[in-house]
């Protein structure tokens, strides 16, 4: 059965305030979508929020098995909800891509978006980048702008070669963070901030769900951004916007896209939803189980080198530790991104590293890099080149699309003159 419009589906999240608590009844829903389990877990918190429970039942056998799989009953119950959902046996997680999970930080947002590259990549590069991209832009925004935790969940849908993920918050919701740049309703504010709009007013920021757009539609995967009573539906064709009979109270994102026929773990009946990557598979292409986004720890002690190099013939280049030591010495600093880089916090972390002096020149080493998102490349590009004064910035290697990333910022920021982009030998300008 194909799984309904996730407009309408939102709709089955229409709550009755009784005596007793909060009633969420689910026996119309025929597919449980993640949509269906960030949302039900942001409606649980705000329920506990708000000096109230939530109780869930009704929803048909086969999809409450799955939602237990899903640990969507163990999320209920953590916000002192009650549920009818099923005990079922950790074995029968094979089918999930990513169980639902509380998002409470932007650390979580990297543990998370690592755990999905992982799972994908093997078997579907570009689903797993453009997924990297997608979940990680949308859950920062929950760090960013929501003022609440969120939630994500991620799932295969096997016969259709779908990868669907989803992100809720009980924030403050788009209306509340766009009404300073126009956004008079929530419509509104959904429209303002799938369009870039925040870009044109903020330079250098507004990246995340224009980029996240861009990407998901490339694939032709379909998005759904909804928040108050309002929402939109993108793909490829164009968008719909629709109003909510049940409205959301904050903000929540699902998005889909097609990837390669997925491979179900050998011994477990073929269902509906399976596996991505066949267990042997697993971590070859991403090599082995070392960190992705590598730790503090690490960027201070391995990822950064500093020297200080003669600007005059005949000066002294003693390297210490990268400040420039009297005239004619230039401090070239060089940061060597790992295998995935997101979040604004995360390129602060870098740069803070670096201890950067005015006048610097730097060099980014993005030789590793699988994937790294928009606002990561702006948020890095604004620390180097406007915060920190670096004198210029020298890219070298890198995947194109984060190259255009930084230079795309670079323009915003009037720094463009100051960022090269070199292949990865270093030679050759490519721009
Ligand atoms: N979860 C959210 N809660 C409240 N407002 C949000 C949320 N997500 C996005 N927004 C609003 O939508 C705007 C656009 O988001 P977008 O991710 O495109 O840009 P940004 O987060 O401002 O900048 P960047 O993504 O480059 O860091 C945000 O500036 C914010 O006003
Ligand atoms: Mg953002």
């Amino acid at each position: 059965m194909a799984p309904a419009p996730p407009s309408r589906l939102l709709d089955a999240l229409a709550v009755r305030h009784t005596g007793a608590g909060r009633r969420l009844d689910l026996a119309d829903v025929r597919w449980l979508d993640p949509l269906h389990l960030v949302g039900v877990a942001a409606h649980a918190q705000l329920a506990q929020r708000q000096g109230s429970r939530l109780i869930v039942h009704g929803l048909p056998a086969d999809q409450a098995t799955y939602a237990a799989r899903m640990h969507l009953g163990r999320m209920i119950e953590r916000f002192g909800g009650e549920h009818d959902l099923p005990d079922v046996t950790e074995r029968d997680l094979h089918d999930s891509l990513l169980e639902l999970q509380p998002l409470r930080s932007p650390a979580d947002v990297r543990r998370l978006t690592e755990l999905v590259y992982r799972r994908v990549a093997p078997h579907d590069e570009a689903a797993a980048r453009a997924l990297h991209v997608a979940l990680a832009e949308v859950g920062d925004n929950v760090c960013q702008h929501a003022r609440s935790i969120g939630f994500v969940a991620a799932q295969t849908i096997g016969e259709r070669g779908l990868l669907r993920f989803a992100v809720a918050d009980t924030g403050v919701g788009l209306r509340a963070t766009l009404a300073s740049i126009g956004a008079a309703d929530d419509a509104g504010a959904v429209r303002l901030a799938l369009s870039g709009e925040r870009r044109r007013r903020t330079p250098g920021r507004g990246y995340g769900l224009p980029s996240t757009v861009r990407i998901i539609t490339a694939l032709r995967g379909e998005l759904l951004l909804a928040s108050g009573d309002a929402a939109a539906a993108v793909r490829t064709g164009g968008t719909a916007g629709h109003r909510l009979a049940a409205p959301f109270h904050g903000t929540i994102f699902e998005g889909s896209v097609p990837a390669g026929a997925p491979v179900p773990d050998a011994g477990q009946p073929a269902g509906r939803r399976s596996c991505p990557v066949p267990a042997s598979a697993r971590n070859t292409l991403v090599g082995g189980s070392a960190p992705l986004y590598q730790s503090r720890r690490e960027v201070n002690n391995e990822v950064h080198r500093a020297v200080v190099r003669p600007n005059v013939a005949g000066d002294d280049a003693a390297s210490d530790g990268g400040r420039p030591r009297g005239r004619g010495l230039v401090s070239v600093r060089t940061v060597r991104l790992p295998r995935l880089v997101a979040g604004r916090d995360y390129a602060d972390e870098l740069v803070q590293a670096l201890g950067l002096a005015p006048g610097a020149e730097v060099v980014i080493d993005a030789g590793e890099l699988l994937s790294g998102t928009p606002s990561f490349a702006a948020a890095l590009v604004e620390r180097l080149l406007v915060a920190g004064q670096a004198s210029s910035v020298r890219v070298v290697g890198g995947p194109a699309e984060f190259t255009h990333y930084l230079q795309t910022a670079a323009g915003d920021l009037g720094v463009r003159s100051r960022l090269t982009v070199h292949d990865a030998a270093g030679a050759g300008t490519v721009s």
